[in-house]
């Protein structure tokens, strides 16, 4: 069984089609231990409860510095002692000694294909912005391992989602959520939990 902890910031969709996934059977060998969020209001806390997980707040905003939440942070992770760490939608930057401590065992979804729109700046809904600013015909998302550099960690799996002339960064986000984040967050945690997962040389390999 592959212990995961989650964690969060905000709406939790991502969280939630992780967790539908493992009640329908399209994820095995996973139990969510923990989900945490920095953000007492983010309505993934809300998901984990109703799906009886549970939910800490480790808020970098109640602690006088960042070592201190850092510390925090880890403890909340430690306690959970997971294989595996999920980050669905957490904007709060990673303390270098989790990141150690878990190598290769901490994975993020980010809604672009990376290297494109991704590093310092790039979330949430300023990612879509970008794209279309750029004017590309095809976006999507990444799940990739992270690193201590800034979306810059091997590359797990992507989707693509094709650009449309009428897309508002609210049409896209939504659409790059549906089809793209929503499926390939649940397959790499289906896909790392039967163990067809393997990082060699910072490339990613999946097992037939
Ligand atoms: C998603 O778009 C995710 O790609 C990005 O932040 C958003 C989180 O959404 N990292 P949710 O909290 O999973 O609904």
């Amino acid at each position: 069984m592959l212990k995961t902890v989650v964690c969060v910031s905000g709406g939790g969709t991502n969280l939630q089609a992780v967790m539908d996934g493992i009640r329908q059977g399209a994820i095995t060998n996973v139990e969510i231990v923990r989900v945490i969020s920095n953000n007492r209001k983010a309505y993934a806390i809300e998901r984990a409860k109703q799906a009886g997980i549970e939910a800490v707040c480790v808020s970098p905003k109640e602690y006088e510095d960042r070592a201190r939440f850092n510390e925090a942070f880890l403890r909340a992770v430690d306690e959970a002692a997971p294989d595996l760490i999920v980050l669905a939608g957490f904007l709060v930057v990673i303390p270098p000694e989790l990141i150690r401590r878990y190598e290769n065992r901490i994975i993020n979804i980010h809604p672009s294909l990376i290297p494109s729109f991704c590093g310092t700046g790039y979330y949430g809904l300023k990612v879509h912005e970008a794209a279309l600013a750029r004017g590309v015909k095809v976006t999507g998302a990444t799940v990739h391992f992270v690193d201590e550099g800034t979306d810059t960690g091997p590359i797990l799996m992507q989707k693509p989602v094709a650009v449309l002339e009428e897309d508002t960064p609210e049409i896209l986000q939504k659409r790059v959520m549906e089809e793209a984040e929503w499926v390939i967050l649940p397959k790499c945690l289906d896909l790392i939990a039967n163990g067809r997962v393997t990082v060699k040389g910072g490339r990613v390999h999946i097992s037939e």
